[in-house]
């Protein structure tokens, strides 16, 4: 042997050492990242609704939702908002009480969906989209951005994992998502899920009639900025109410373009997607799971909310009062 190949670098390595390419990061977090990528695994069969609970259009008909709903809303439909968004919050929290190393995205599905049909509602992502979406949660571990699909791989200590919960009932959609620890977890990403819901905090405290939408990426930026992390730019936030997805767009960093004035009465969603490497994205064959292009972490919170006469309402508070994720209140 002259020269070392690059295969005989890694197996010395152990993750917590320095990486070998002199970056000064830990190995795990630098060249090491190809090895434990989150993998795909089976998919249990469909879970089905009973009669009972209505349906969004898409659920039997496939197809996903018709984006030209009026932006503002009547008082009755914010009525039903403000009760479908705490029941979904309560869903989250339950599931988030769930989440532990050993147990499995598709058990939590379980759960969600049964906790969905409890109250009265439907499970919105069920069905939803082209290729229509699986199951009635989105699971998304550490380098999966959103999205991710409920399957059979086992929660591991050291995970983060987001869990997005969007409920259906009296004919509106409520949608709020967090980001959970499972046992115990590294400094580093326990700063990115603690700063990504900060940002949504900041995304919130932004929400003002008449001003432009663009103020909300502006408050989201800046504070991930100031930690050294990257907003992910290709999924946004939007209009909720009788559809899942409407056209007003939140975009989670600033574009003078979006200019589009705040109305009381408006109901959106503000969902940041933050990263601890590149911002970048790319979909897996199963046309939904969306990760990081380096591997690297990324984090996200989620609320509905509404625009009121003074700033904002977050339709999706749990009837307690507390987030739910990580940290907790
Ligand atoms: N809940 C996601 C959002 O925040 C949408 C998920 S689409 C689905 O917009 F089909 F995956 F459910
Ligand atoms: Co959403
Ligand atoms: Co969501």
């Amino acid at each position: 042997m002259t020269a070392p190949s690059t295969a005989t670098h890694s197996p010395k390595l152990r993750p917590n050492d320095p990486c070998w390419c002199g970056s000064g990061r830990k190995y795990k977090r630098c060249h090491k990242v190809a090895t434990d990528r989150v993998q795909p695994s089976a998919l249990s069969p469909r879970r089905p609704v009973p009669d009972g609970i209505e349906r969004p259009h898409y659920a039997d008909r496939g197809g996903s939702s018709r984006r030209d709903e009026p932006p503002v809303k009547d008082a009755d439909t914010i009525a039903r908002m403000r009760r479908t968004g705490a029941a979904a919050a309560e869903i989250l929290r339950e599931a988030g009480d769930a989440v532990a190393p050993g147990v499995t995205t598709d058990d939590i599905d379980a759960l969600v969906h049964e906790a969905c049909l409890a109250r009265g509602g439907y499970p919105s992502p069920l069905g939803y989209g082209h290729p229509a979406f699986p199951k009635s949660v989105c699971t998304s571990v550490n380098e999966v951005i959103c999205h991710g699909i409920p399957d059979a791989r086992p929660l591991r200590d050291g995970d983060i994992v987001n869990l997005d919960v969007t409920l259906f009932r009296e004919g509106v959609h409520g949608d709020t998502n967090a980001t959970f620890l499972v046992g115990t977890v590294d400094p580093e990403s326990r700063r990115l899920v603690r700063t990504t819901r900060e940002c949504l905090e900041r995304g919130i405290d932004a929400v003002r009639p008449g001003r432009p939408l663009s103020d909300i990426g502006r408050a989201i930026e800046t504070h991930a900025q100031s930690a050294r992390l990257a907003v992910v730019r290709a999924f946004i936030g939007h209009g909720i109410g009788r559809e899942f997805h409407t056209d007003v767009e939140v975009l989670h960093y600033y574009d003078p373009r979006a200019s589009r004035v705040m109305e009381p009465g408006m109901t959106f969603t503000i969902e940041p997607m933050i990263a601890m490497g590149a911002w970048q994205h790319r979909v897996w064959e199963d046309g939904w799971t969306a990760v990081t292009i380096d591997g690297r972490r990324s984090a996200q919170f989620e609320h509905t909310v509404l625009v009121t006469d003074a700033g904002a309402e977050v339709l999706t508070v749990h009837p307690d009062g507390r987030w739910s994720g990580y940290p907790g209140d």
